[in-house]
């Protein structure tokens, strides 16, 4: 059947084994989205829902923008694909100057690959690149965290923390990899912004430093704010505590900025908005605006200097790379992104918006159902007290949510709320007020 005859609800739902979905749940109810215009969204039953999360926190910049659409199309009909190793088209250097703009300090020379979770995997792999090809060997290890989220491939499972994600595939995790705690202390209750405790927590990468030996670490990475495990904002002086112990012991720095990156802290980058600059950052998502796959890699230029010029002469340096990195179609999205971010001043765009955001979503304190809110810059977590088992409350209230016409993503009991950076005050309180209608229906609703 053409795409142009597509059904809003296919034949059959058995084939498509859905990612991180309660398939049995979903093909009973599903919930499939036919339509998406700036912030909204039609589903297969015809109605019209705003976009609290934008996407997967990947399409910021608002659904069917003209502007990639076009740039998509037209570098279909020239250039559709072409091979990135060893040869390359001009398109994907203009974007890596044109991100090499926003990245904080010298983390000048761009790694593309095909999405968050190859970015994290590329990350790790140069650290360790980086640390060879510098005389030490020996730093194998890398230091995760708990409750992170760095993607699904081997690497980022390993260093990340979230238990769910984790648990089934112990056999299969990378050696060496130590975490430290999360930064979730019970006094960061309905804290807006940087919580003023738990700085000290930071102190852990010491003490795996002195546990493990210094000499055998090659990174630390985090999220500067964790944000699929529901927005743990990093405690004032946290980030430059980790800062600080890298720099001490030669351990690189790594900021996932999957999901923090391109203006969802208030800055470019959360790197700039906690004025702490790491050594390698990731970003994704937001970088095409989601709508064609695409991470990226930014490292410090004496990271890729080293690994460059420690390879014999006319050899590849680095033995990493995907099919789709940095593919025409990719690049269209992402120069076209780079240009909606000048022409509408997105930064400046978000920062002004934040503290409206900040305070709409706090009200949502005074409902019984509602355990917690942490938020920074235009993303927040609110906690739904727990209900019998984990996951339920979460899961339940997002159906509920979700049937007033207000989508987001859940993890676990926690809602995500991360609205676009195109985002007027009146979408906002929109939101706001579905929010509150969706939770008082599961409230009303639940058995006990
Ligand atoms: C911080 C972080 N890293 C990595 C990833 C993985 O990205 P992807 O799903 O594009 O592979 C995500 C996805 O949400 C993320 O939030």
């Amino acid at each position: 059947m053409s795409s142009e005859n597509r059904p809003s609800v296919p034949n059959s739902l058995n084939e498509h084994w859905m990612p991180f979905t309660a398939n049995k749940d979903f093909k009973e109810n599903p919930r499939l989205i036919t339509e998406a215009k700036g912030m909204y969204l039609k589903n297969h039953h015809g109605k019209t829902m705003i976009d609290a999360s934008s996407g997967l926190f990947c399409n910021p910049f608002g659904h069917g923008r003209k502007e990639i659409i076009s740039a998509v199309t037209k570098q279909l009909e020239t250039l559709d694909y072409t091979q990135p190793f060893q040869q390359g088209f001009g398109g994907s250097f203009e974007l890596a100057t044109r991100i090499t703009k926003h990245t904080p300090g010298n983390l000048n020379r761009i790694f593309f690959s095909t999405g968050g979770s190859d970015a994290v995997e590329t990350a790790i792999k140069i650290s360790i690149a980086y640390h060879k090809a510098n005389g030490q060997g020996s730093r194998f290890r890398i230091v995760g965290r708990e409750r992170a989220y760095h993607g699904m491939h081997i690497g980022g499972t390993s260093v990340g923390g979230m238990i769910n994600n984790v648990k089934t595939y112990a056999s299969l995790l990378m050696p060496g990899v130590v975490h430290m705690r999360h930064t979730h202390l019970p006094d960061h209750k309905f804290v807006s912004g940087q919580p003023e405790t738990g700085v000290e927590l930071a102190d852990d990468l010491e003490r795996i430093a002195a546990n493990f030996g210094a000499e055998n670490i090659a990174a630390c990475i985090v999220e500067p704010t964790a944000g699929s495990t529901g927005t743990l904002v990093p405690p004032k002086g946290y980030l430059q505590r980790l800062r600080e112990i890298c720099d001490k012991h030669g351990i690189l720095l790594i900021f996932d900025e999957v999901i923090t990156g391109w203006g969802r802290m208030g800055s470019a980058f959360a790197s700039q908005e906690f004025r702490v600059t790491p050594d390698i950052m990731t970003m994704a998502k937001a970088t095409t605006n989601g709508v064609v796959p695409m991470g990226a890699v930014a490292c410090k230029e004496e990271i890729y200097n080293t690994i460059v010029d420690n390879a014999p002469k006319g050899a590849i340096e680095l033995f990493h790379g995907y099919t789709y990195s940095a593919i025409p179609v990719a690049v269209a999205a992402g120069l076209a992104i780079q240009d909606i971010i000048e022409k509408e001043d997105i930064f400046n765009r978000v920062k002004e918006l934040v503290p409206y955001y900040q305070k709409a979503i706090f009200s949502l304190r005074d409902l019984d159902v509602v355990e917690n809110i942490r938020g920074y810059g235009l993303m927040a977590g609110v906690d739904m007290k727990m209900d019998q088992k984990p996951g339920k409350a979460g899961f339940t209230c997002y159906k509920h949510c979700y049937e007033v016409g207000v989508n987001f993503k859940a993890t676990g009991d926690c809602l995500i709320i991360a609205p676009m950076f195109i985002s007027e005050k009146k979408h906002i309180d929109e939101i706001i007020d579905k929010l509150r209608t969706g939770i008082l229906n599961y409230s009303k609703n639940k058995k006990n």
